[in-house]
């Protein structure tokens, strides 16, 4: 594993209630993007945090696919949405380390979440390029990247990057200790 993939059993930290009591929480930030029968894209889900209240905005015609390159992190979120009667709306897939391996989704996507997960990524610009080909036209993209953490120069490659792959800068919501921008593909 890549040493600044987030190790694994910090998952367990990111799925804490006290997150989304916060200013992350799930229903009150996606809300606005998110509504039933969409399908939703999330690279980095992690645990689930918010894989769960996603598969829930999306509703039983809906999915969600999450996409993770550690196989832990995709075992504990399958068993918290079997707990919670989600997974039949949620498909898991393991990343490949330079890859999404998302081909099959182009242009089948509504919205996606990449919450804290772009800067683990050697190549901002391979995953642009993938996330921005499953998008439908319309289709809005979240990024979210957490301050401090992650500098100005590095967020800067990752905004170029976006639109580079023909995305398009909206307004994005602001989110205490994050840095935020919106996507939208034309
Ligand atoms: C800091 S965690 C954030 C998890 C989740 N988005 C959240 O906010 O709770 C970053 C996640 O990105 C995943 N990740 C790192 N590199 C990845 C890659 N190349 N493809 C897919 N996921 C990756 C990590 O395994 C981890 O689950």
């Amino acid at each position: 594993m890549a040493e600044h993939v987030c190790p694994w059993w910090l998952g367990y930290f990111l799925i804490s209630p006290f997150r989304q009591w916060g200013t992350q929480n799930p229903d009150k930030l996606l809300g606005p993007y998110v509504t039933p029968g969409m399908t939703v894209l999330e690279p980095g889900p992690g645990m689930g945090f918010f894989t769960l209240p996603l598969a829930r905005m999306v509703g039983p015609s809906g999915r969600v696919v999450a996409v993770d390159i550690q196989p832990k992190m995709l075992d504990r979120l399958r068993r918290r949405a079997r707990k919670d009667g989600l997974i039949e709306r949620i498909e898991t897939r393991l990343a490949r380390p330079d890859s999404l391996a998302i081909d099959d989704l182009k242009g089948a996507v509504d919205f996606v979440l990449a919450f804290a997960m772009v800067h683990e990524l050697p190549s901002p610009e391979a995953f642009f390029r993938e996330t921005a080909a499953a998008l439908k036209p319309g289709g809005r993209l979240l990024l979210a990247e957490p301050v401090g953490h992650v500098k100005a120069p590095r967020f800067t490659r990752e905004l170029q990057a976006a639109r580079d792959a023909g995305l398009v800068e909206a307004n994005a919501p602001p989110l205490k200790r994050n840095l935020t921008a919106l996507f939208r593909k034309n």
